[in-house]
């Protein structure tokens, strides 16, 4: 069978399932299509506004915007960045260097905090992070996580570098030490730092390049990728029930996908794109025969958690005018902690941080508060009107001002998203390279009799150094695609042995 008469089947249509069709339409694949649960095309790229201000319900950032980043390409070549993005020196910039970003933090009486002091703590938290390092591929740690290690090489740096301070400032600069743990835990995605692997943690490699974001949105790329490829590809509001993989009666196609609705379509090749989430929920309806005990071990091994974003619409700024981000301080957490101790009366606490976004318009005025974990999980299920309410009391504490009152508030409920069951992968405990690498197998595997290639996996969390981003995503995707396409030109080139 030449490439072109080849039936493939996508399941998912986020940036790894366009990517895929992308690159196997291009290679002279002509029926490939993609089947979409829901509405709409991006899966967790979804853009949307807040007023005047344009707000990412998922990914923001450009993880390091440099040449090798195929993200930033893209987007660079559709128009869609801002001229500060695409400076050589952005560009070169190591992300190992402290970020530009002006800093204000807030503590819980009410208080001010002086920031270059506090930035210190900022400081030695970050070194520590870096210091994780030295653990890569280690078989054994000394420490039982990444949150184990961060708690108590703080303790020790803490009693040397901050001697000579007083009393109150010093346990002020371990209770921010509490904050930027949880700060730490929306870039992970984790519940508590306490769940992630201390030699997993150095899998996640960075590129080159300072984050950027798309000025109009990050669906922007969404749109000009879906424009380039034609418009009855794709089937939306089309959930696949179960991909019946390994059938030997049937002789021509060995796959057939059972939609939700009944439907049944033969393939050649499936490429599965959902969510972790997804499939750690759902993996024994998904796939007939169950998926093999490798696979299996590492989709239930490797974490998938929850980080929400609530943006926050304020008349007036009450932060400076040249402020990035905003850490708040509990003066009570200086054992140094990233989870709270009862979820429905202090989730709030969870969420340490608000990053201000610099609005087109002068007269919108909005934060993006994140949270994440259990905390996070529980604040989706709360009435909007509860969640704001919450965040009106929180600002009132730290600032002091009992009158500052939100306009209006967004936020993304990614746990309770059926289709995703939470925000993106992290390395858990005990989990390995050899996780990764397992999620990305084909099947069947290697050495069986069967016809190869049947089902294939992309997504973010099938990507061995780039998962939980964007551009992990987009190479998963053409990664398979290319695992097809060489498959076909190598069959091309033997002579055909079934007749
Ligand atoms: C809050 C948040 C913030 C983030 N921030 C960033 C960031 O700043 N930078 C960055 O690089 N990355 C970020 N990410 C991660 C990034 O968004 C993802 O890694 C990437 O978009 C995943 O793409 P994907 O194609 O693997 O999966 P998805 O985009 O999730 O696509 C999977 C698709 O499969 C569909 N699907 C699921 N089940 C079925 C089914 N049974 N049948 C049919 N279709 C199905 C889903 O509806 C979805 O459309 C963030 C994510 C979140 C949630
Ligand atoms: C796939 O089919 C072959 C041939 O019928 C069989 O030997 C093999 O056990 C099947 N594999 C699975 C995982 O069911």
């Amino acid at each position: 069978m030449a490439a072109s008469e080849a039936e493939v089947v996508i399941i998912g249509c986020g940036i790894s399932g366009i990517a895929a069709a992308h690159k196997l339409l291009k290679a002279g694949f002509e029926n490939v299509r993609i089947l979409e649960a829901t509405a709409r095309s991006g899966g967790r790229i979804k853009t949307d506004k807040l007023g005047n201000c344009i707000t990412e319900i998922g990914a923001s950032y450009i993880h390091g915007p440099s040449e090798e980043n195929p993200v930033f390409c893209l987007a660079r070549g559709y128009g869609l960045l801002d001229p500060e993005a695409l400076k050589p020196e952005n560009q070169a910039m190591d992300v190992g260097e402290s970020p530009p970003m002006v800093s204000s933090w807030f503590s819980s009486s009410g208080q001010r905090l002086k920031d270059k002091q506090m930035d210190s703590a900022l400081e030695m938290f970050e070194k520590i992070v870096d210091d994780t390092e030295q653990y890569e591929n280690r078989r054994e740690t000394p420490w039982a996580s990444v949150g184990h290690f961060i708690r108590e090489t703080a303790r020790q740096r803490a009693a040397k570098r901050w001697k000579g301070k007083d009393e109150a400032t010093r346990k002020l600069l371990m209770c921010a030490v509490s904050t930027m743990l949880k700060v730490e835990c929306c870039s992970s995605a984790t519940h508590s730092m306490d769940e992630l692997d201390l030699a997993g943690f150095s899998m996640y490699e960075d590129l080159k390049g300072l984050d950027c974001t798309f000025p109009n949105g990050f669906e922007g790329l969404i749109k000009n990728l879906m424009s380039e490829l034609p418009s009855d590809l794709v089937t939306y509001n089309r959930p696949v029930r179960c991909v019946h993989w390994n059938n030997s009666e049937s002789g021509v196609n060995t796959v057939t996908v059972e939609c939700d609705d009944g439907e049944r379509i033969a393939a050649d090749h499936v490429i599965v794109t959902v969510p972790l989430g997804y499939l750690k929920k759902h993996h024994s309806t998904l796939f007939s025969p169950p998926l093999p005990a490798h696979k299996l071990h590492s989709i239930q091994k490797l974490g998938f958690g929850t980080c929400n974003k609530i943006y926050v619409e304020f008349e007036t700024p009450w932060w400076d005018a040249d402020c990035d981000v905003i850490y708040l301080v509990w003066e009570d957490e200086e054992d140094i902690s990233d989870q709270v101790s009862d979820i429905s009366k202090y989730w709030i606490k969870k969420m340490a941080s608000f990053t201000v976004l610099k609005p087109a318009q002068k007269n919108s005025h909005v934060l993006c508060g994140w949270i994440a974990g259990h905390e996070s999980e529980y604040m989706e299920t709360l009435p909007e009107e509860e969640v704001r309410q919450a965040i009106t009391q929180l600002v009132r504490t730290f600032t002091g001002k009992p009158t500052i009152t939100p306009k209006r508030i967004l936020r993304s409920q990614w746990f309770h998203d059926p289709w995703t069951c939470g925000s993106y992968s992290h390395p858990a405990i005990g989990c390995s390279a050899q996780d990764l690498k397992n999620m990305m197998g084909p099947l069947p595997t290697k050495g069986s009799k069967s016809q190869p290639l049947q089902v294939l996996f992309a997504g973010e969390a099938t990507h061995p150094c780039y998962y939980s981003s964007v551009h992990g995503a987009l190479l998963t995707g053409w990664r398979e695609a290319d695992r097809l396409i060489s498959h076909y030109i190598s069959m091309s080139r033997q002579p055909d042995q079934t007749n």
